[in-house]
């Protein structure tokens, strides 16, 4: 089975939802505000309201903690939730901050109310994270000024601000950083119906001729995330274009995606490769993350972080205490005769 691989990013299988450098045309696909972004119903609709409530009080909004897999819009709703208050957004990543003064230095530079986004926020070192705490809470940090015994320890006040942090595991923050956030959003995978709008508005901007079938066909092979849907559709046009008329027919959409080793429901090789790797190795489960990690030579935090949670909304995982299972529908995905699992069978 061949892995169709990004020329960008070698390492980045084409379904792989993390940034690659020619997504920077997906920035010119970002919905702008609220009302055109599609999807995460519960999530937008009750972000309207705080957004609405600060915006009448004239207060800051309060801190946003978004959490979910990768590719689902965290970026995108950190920017509009800065453009429906009318305020600046600064970014950063919790990794990219080395040291203290580092995010001294941005939070003293926040102008009145800005969104200061800090995206993989359970990344950020435990001494860094600790400067937030005040600076979320009573808008003040502390900073040692000097070194030894002259060494001098002063308070700064900082402007009203709101921190929206990003994060794929929500699981990994500490329990005195998530406790001050006030506002908690799950982004779930989108359906494909919602993935639908999401391939045709960005056909339309993008110009690309493409039939409602066609655009279905990428809308239910790109593993209900958006960054996905948006690169399969430049793909599925460049083979359109060369190969074809130029339409995104059905045909030509399931041609592309084909070719690209997406099957039907969206699974790439790394998918199958998981699934086939437990079921002939290890009858199916149950079977620890690192061993299966181990036995298909994938990161560990790669498969919990990006195939399982698609994987198991499709009903071919599950996660049980002791291991990782392959269900009755991933053999019959793969052909492969059902024998039964431990756990499966209780
Ligand atoms: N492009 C990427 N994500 C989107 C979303 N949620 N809504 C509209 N367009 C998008």
């Amino acid at each position: 089975m061949s892995i169709q691989f990004s020329d960008d990013n070698p390492k980045a299988p084409i379904t792989a939802p993390i940034s690659l450098p020619e997504d920077d045309v997906e920035v010119g696909l970002r919905p702008k505000n609220l009302s055109e972004y599609i999807g995460q119903e519960k999530a937008k609709q009750n972000l309207a309201i705080f957004i609405e409530g600060a915006k009448r009080r004239n207060e800051p909004l309060d801190h946003v903690l978004l959490h979910g897999p990768p590719g689902l819009g965290k970026t995108t709703l950190a920017a509009i939730i800065a453009s429906e208050m009318g305020v600046n957004l600064r970014k950063t990543s919790g990794p990219a901050i080395e040291k203290p003064k580092d995010l001294a230095a941005l939070l003293t530079n926040l102008d009145e109310n800005d969104i200061l986004f800090i995206d993989e926020i359970h990344r950020m070192n435990r001494s860094i994270e600790e400067i937030l705490y005040p600076a979320m809470e009573d808008r003040q940090i502390d900073i040692i000024i000097g070194q030894g015994p002259s060494a001098a320890s002063i308070c700064l006040e900082l402007k009203s601000f709101t921190l929206v942090g990003a994060t794929t595991r929500a699981g990994q923050l500490s329990s005195p950083l998530r406790d001050r956030f006030g506002i908690d959003l799950k982004l779930e995978l989108y359906t494909p119906d919602e993935l639908l709008q999401i391939v045709e508005r960005s056909a339309k901007i993008l110009g690309i001729p493409t039939e409602p079938e066609g655009a279905r066909e990428i809308a239910s092979r790109a593993r209900g995330t958006p960054r996905v849907a948006n690169r399969l559709l430049r793909r599925v046009r460049d083979f359109a274009e060369v190969t074809g008329t130029g339409v995104i027919t059905k045909s030509a959409a399931d041609d592309a995606l084909t070719r690209l080793d997406i099957d039907r429901d969206g699974l790439d090789a790394i998918d199958r490769r998981l699934l086939a790797g437990i079921i002939r190795n290890y009858g199916g489960g149950p079977v620890g993350l690192e061993t299966i990690a181990a036995t298909i030579n994938e990161e560990a935090i790669t498969i919990e972080d990006v195939y399982e949670p698609y994987l198991m909304r499709q009903g071919y995982l599950t996660r049980t205490p002791r291991g990782r299972c392959a269900t009755r529908l991933a053999y019959e995905h793969l052909g492969l005769a059902f024998t039964g699992n431990e756990q499966l069978s209780i």
